[in-house]
């Protein structure tokens, strides 16, 4: 799982490349690397850690060079280290690789026994010394790129550049994305289309078993059996957004701010004059009659959108849904129904994931209707559906996933108001006053982030604590789930989420005066069993810090303190609102624990490997 880029052309690529491997930094941060072509010489330079790390030693790069190729990288085979960072070299060739060969295990064995020397853990150095060792045979580039895939198991887009063809770049793809960008006598290509939308808006997504050779002027592009494809061109509608700090200390921060911005853009993309917009939600893209079944695939954050979203879709449209972490449904042959009658409803913010991606692919096969709800335009989860919605939520930089889910949650909301409506059951009366309370909701988000000074202070007593709990019922349940995951992720403290009800039946043996649980209770139709179980923490010393209501005398009878949020009529509303809570106590007490809070370890905001 990795970023990868490369430029051809008259320019000096050095820059070019570098700045795409920061677009592209959101797929790994472990280590970057850049190889140069340059007067028949292949020169690499390649370190451990962030890209930054890698900006002093392009120095050694001539600066003159005009192809180029990068990777950043999310370790899957060997530590992050400098020797396991791409490029890899062999005779007369560097090589970059994002995905997972499988079988490199047995090719690593038969090389060695050949006497090849291996220089690093990875599973790509297999691939870069198979090419070598036909290369060296006398096998023109190109040709050698043909036998060798067809040796490699798993899921790879490949870039090669050798000195034994100094006037193109090499591209292989199979499993993970890989698109090309075609500029005025120069030439492109990155894992996506934000590594060079700075520089064209024309692009070429490469498909499965396809292969090019990327000339400064020419593009020839190939499947396995050496047919030649003749290349479709996309015109992206997608600016290299800024994507500056904005004056906050972080990009998790602005993103937590930014969420009220979000929902007004949402809701005025697709509400048009107090109605919805069933164009806009994708709802004209796929046969809502033919549906007997929703499965909403995702993972992450991005699965518990989907989880949120499973409240009202399976009452408000009468059809069952099932939500799945996408990396189970992937492999457990679930029941599909064909001609159309299964849905199969992807939600994530890169549109990139490995796993939801498979998922797709596989339902389609199968005759599934497929339905997407993702951040990032021209990707390949939002090209491979038959309807899609495009969030409003602006690019998402900070790893720990903010906006993008609440404007997933909405999504998924508008989407089942759109849909009951296209099936005639929802009343006219209902969907105005919903809509009514939306115009509101960025207002109580508002409110909402009114709270960060009280959680920062907070944070200030809880960050020493090694435990949390999070609990809470219906909607509030998944918030508990994705307030223990944000704290996890960013703050690296054991959290987790629970249905309030479920505590009883094993969690409440972990409950004394050591452990806070975090309580989502809101004012609505779960709140007198939410505040039984509250009372049962209590009565067990359980240090309980609620987010809800603050002028509740009771939840402050019980609670050591109460993180205020606004009520809303809407559970899928209040959902949204209660988020922010917990978005912002995993990030202050991530930094009184000086985590790394945009980029934390080990982690990476797109996961393209499975
Ligand atoms: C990674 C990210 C999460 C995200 C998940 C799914 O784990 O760190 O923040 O929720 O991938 O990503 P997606 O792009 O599919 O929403």
């Amino acid at each position: 799982m990795c970023g990868i880029i490369g430029y051809i052309g008259p320019k000096k690529c050095i820059d070019i490349v570098f700045d795409g491997l920061k677009k592209m930094e959101y797929r790994g941060y472990d280590s970057a690397g850049i190889a140069v072509l340059h007067e028949g010489q292949i020169s690499i330079s390649k370190e451990s850690g962030k890209l930054e790390n890698l900006r002093p030693l392009l120095e050694q790069l001539p600066s003159e060079a005009h192809i180029g190729i990068g990777h950043t990288r999310w370790a899957t085979h060997g530590l992050p280290t400098r020797d396991n960072a791409h490029p890899h070299a062999s005779e007369k060739l560097a090589l970059i690789h994002n995905g997972i060969i499988e079988n490199y295990k047995e090719l690593k064995a038969e090389l060695q026994k050949k006497g090849f020397h291996f220089r690093s853990e990875t599973d790509t150095e297999v691939v870069a010394h198979l090419l070598g060792e036909r290369i060296k045979a006398g096998d023109h580039p190109r040709d050698a790129l043909n036998k060798v895939i067809l040796r490699l198991e798993g899921a790879f887009s490949l870039a090669l550049i050798s000195d034994q063809d100094p006037h193109f770049i090499y591209l292989a793809k199979q499993g993970s994305p890989l698109v090309i960008g075609l500029g005025k006598d120069e030439n492109f290509f990155g894992s996506d289309v934000t590594a060079f939308c700075a520089h064209t808006q024309k692009a070429v997504f490469l498909q499965d078993g396809e292969c090019a050779a990327l000339g400064a002027k020419s593009v020839e592009i190939w499947d396995r059996q050496g047919h030649p494809i003749q290349p479709k061109t996309t015109m992206i509608q997608w600016s290299a957004a800024s994507a500056d700090k904005q004056g906050y200390r972080h990009y998790m921060l602005k993103e937590i701010h930014e969420q009220s911005g979000v929902i007004s853009k949402t809701t005025h993309a697709f509400v048009k004059d107090s109605s919805l917009d069933l164009e806009g939600l994708g709802l004209n893209s796929i046969e809502l009659n033919k549906v007997r079944s929703i499965h909403i695939i995702a993972c992450g954050t991005a699965y518990y959108a989907g989880m949120t979203a499973k409240y009202a879709m399976e009452t408000t449209l009468g059809i069952p849904v099932n939500v799945e972490l996408a990396s189970e449904f992937r492999y457990r042959n679930p029941l599909l129904m064909g001609e159309g009658q299964t849905l199969v409803m992807a939600i994530s913010q890169s549109g990139e994931t490995a796993d939801t991606l498979a998922c797709l692919k596989h339902a389609k096969d199968k005759g599934c209707q497929i339905f997407s709800i993702c951040n990032v335009a021209y990707s390949s989860i939002h090209r491979e559906s038959h309807g899609s919605i495009l969030m409003h939520a602006g690019p998402e930089i900070g790893v720990a996933s903010t906006k993008a889910f609440t404007s997933q949650v909405l999504c998924a909301y508008l989407w089942t108001l759109g849909a009951a409506q296209k099936l005639g059951r929802l009343h006219a009366e209902d969907l105005s006053s919903i809509l009514q309370e939306l115009k509101s909701l960025p207002i109580y988000m508002d409110k909402a982030l009114n709270a960060e000074e009280h959680i920062a202070e907070l944070a200030n007593k809880l960050y020493e604590y090694p435990n949390f709990l999070f609990v809470g019922r219906g909607p509030s349940y998944i918030i508990a789930l994705e307030g223990a995951l944000k704290l996890k992720e960013i703050s690296y403290i054991h959290a987790e989420g629970y249905a309030a009800g479920e505590l009883k039946h094993g969690p409440i043996a972990l409950v004394d005066k050591h452990m806070p649980i975090v309580a989502i209770v809101p004012k609505d139709q779960y709140y007198d069993k939410t505040l039984s179980n509250i009372e049962e923490i209590c009565a067990r010393e359980g240090q309980v810090i609620a987010i809800g209501d603050e002028k509740d005398q009771h939840l402050r009878d019980l609670c050591i303190d109460i993180i205020p949020c606004p009520s809303l009529k809407t559970p899928c509303f209040q959902a949204i609102v209660s988020t922010v809570a917990v978005q912002f106590l995993a990030y202050y007490i991530a930094i009184k624990r000086g985590t790394d809070v945009d980029q934390p370890r080990n982690l990476a905001k797109s996961v393209t490997v499975e």
